[in-house]
């Protein structure tokens, strides 16, 4: 083994060489980027699969938001869906499968089902999808008689506004206006329920112009899978839900668990979009290529609360993998995701100016509202908590040894558990992030990401650099 290693490089190390810039307003930056094959976001973030991060209400937020997330692989598959299912219903131009109720069903049955589906309103057809009525969650309130039957309730057809299938959504839109109502079925022409539209959904659709949507108008969602056990059963599932994205979430990405997933996943699920990983190498990076995914994410041990490195003394640091995996990948025009240790803006423009499309940011989310972590509050200060996944990685992968009939005496945990400080809502987080990339891309002259990546030089700098860089000969206000 020779001696002259490479030298790794982080953020840390490094800082952007402000350029010659044309950009007068930021408004004039453009940040839309490439997830992977056949995705596009409007921002280039991406909420990491993992427990305290990403579930439906994360995914909502930031697919709203013109990001998305992937939703993480510690549920039963039965939950894993309804999770993906939440998001992809939260909000579309036209519901296709509205909730539905037969005439049999009772207040009590409607109640239950809307308390544990959250939808505002049941729609009630008969056996032939023939729509009688409509029950909304103002139809239940105060109601004592929870025995009584829905149809004594709801809001019969005769009295019901709908339009016909089909109708355009600026067409319902001036309908739901004229009549002042919030919903409106579709029905075609033997009276069968079609869809529905509503003007949350509408109103959702002006508010966040910018959200990643299917072709359907669908909020996008990705979620993660394993290597292992029902992986495979998994991706089914998931796909058969409509996911739009298929990560696979596992540590060590350049192996030959990873490549047997990939080839399993694509004969059973065919080309569903999929993202492998991780990976901090070019050789791994074009492996997972070779095997015919669609995007690679990297990073080896940079994540905040990562011991991977600590405890297996492997990764490479975050700027060098970044910097040689999108190398590695620009022939075949895959994208790259920097997965991990972004603390900021400034991370997030060094990561993309590297040649990643995109960013996977745990802990920067995991302290916002929609995060499924727990609130503490400690010293009247409110906390989430945020935790490595390696703990539930290694579990999971421990039950599926024992399955096999194979004894791994020794797993190590490579990661931990941690707080972090409560930040608000994702769309505040996210508008602080983009603001900063959008001022970091004018200071180096870009205004689209692929120009950032062209004209982006890096220097180095000392530890006496880094200080300079930092608020310093200041006290802290009184
Ligand atoms: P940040 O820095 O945003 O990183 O918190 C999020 C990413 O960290 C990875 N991750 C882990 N890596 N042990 C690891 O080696 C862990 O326990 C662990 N948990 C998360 C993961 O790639 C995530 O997206």
């Amino acid at each position: 083994m020779s001696e002259s290693f490479p030298l790794g490089l982080t953020f840390d190390d490094v800082l952007l060489v402000p350029r010659r810039s044309g950009v007068s307003t930021r408004r004039q930056v453009e940040t839309r980027a490439r997830l992977c094959r056949g995705i596009e976001l409007a921002i280039p973030v991406v909420s990491a699969s993992m427990d305290s991060v990403t579930e439906s209400r994360m995914a909502i937020a930031m697919a709203r938001e013109g990001g998305i997330g992937i939703i993480h692989r510690f549920l039963p598959i039965g939950e894993h869906v309804a999770e993906v299912r939440r998001v992809k219903r939260a909000e579309s131009v036209v519901l296709d499968s509205p909730h539905t109720a037969g005439p049999e069903s009772t207040v009590r049955q409607a109640a239950a089902f809307m308390e544990e589906h959250g939808p505002a309103s049941v729609l009630v057809i008969d056996r032939d999808r023939r729509l009688l009525g409509i029950v909304t969650a103002r139809d239940l309130l105060f109601e004592e008689d929870l025995d009584r039957p829905i149809t004594a309730i709801m809001t019969p057809r005769e009295r019901l506004i709908t339009a016909p299938a089909g109708t355009p959504v600026e067409e319902a839109k001036q309908i739901l206006h004229r009549h002042r109502i919030e919903k409106l079925p579709l029905v075609d022409a033997q009276g069968r329920l079609a869809g529905l539209v509503t003007s949350r959904d509408i109103l959702s659709r002006l508010k966040h112009p910018q959200a990643t949507k299917d072709a359907r108008g669908r909020l996008r969602v990705g979620a993660a899978i394993g290597v292992r056990g029902d992986f495979l059963e998994r991706a089914q599932a998931l796909v058969d839900a409509e996911v739009d994205v298929l990560v696979i979430d596992i540590a060590h990405g350049h192996s030959d668990l990873s490549f047997r997933t990939i080839d399993a996943v694509r004969a059973r699920c065919g080309d569903v979009p999929l993202i492998a990983g991780n990976v901090a190498t070019p050789e791994g990076t074009r492996d997972l290529i070779a095997r015919g995914v669609d995007g690679i994410k990297v990073g080896v041990g940079p994540g905040s609360t990562c011991t991977t490195r600590v405890v297996t003394g492997a990764g490479v640091p975050q700027l060098t993998a970044i910097l040689s995996c999108a190398e590695a990948a620009a022939p075949s025009g895959i994208p790259v995701i920097a997965d991990g240790g972004i603390r900021g803006s400034g991370d997030l423009v060094k990561a993309l100016a590297a040649g990643a499309e995109t960013a996977m940011l745990g802990n920067l989310l995991a302290g916002t509202e929609e995060s499924p972590g727990t609130s503490i509050t400690r010293n009247g200060r409110q906390y989430k908590v945020y935790r490595g996944m390696a703990s539930l990685w290694t579990s999971a992968e421990r039950r599926d040894l024992r399955q096999e009939d194979e004894l791994l005496s020794e797993i190590v945990p490579e990661g931990i558990e941690a707080l972090v400080p409560y930040r608000g809502p994702v769309s505040a987080v996210l508008g602080q992030l983009v603001g900063g990339l959008r001022s970091g891309m004018s200071y180096c002259g870009a205004t689209t990401l692929a120009d950032l990546h062209q004209h982006a030089q890096f220097v180095r700098v000392t530890d006496a650099g880094v200080r300079e860089g930092m608020p310093h000969d200041v006290d802290a206000p009184p």
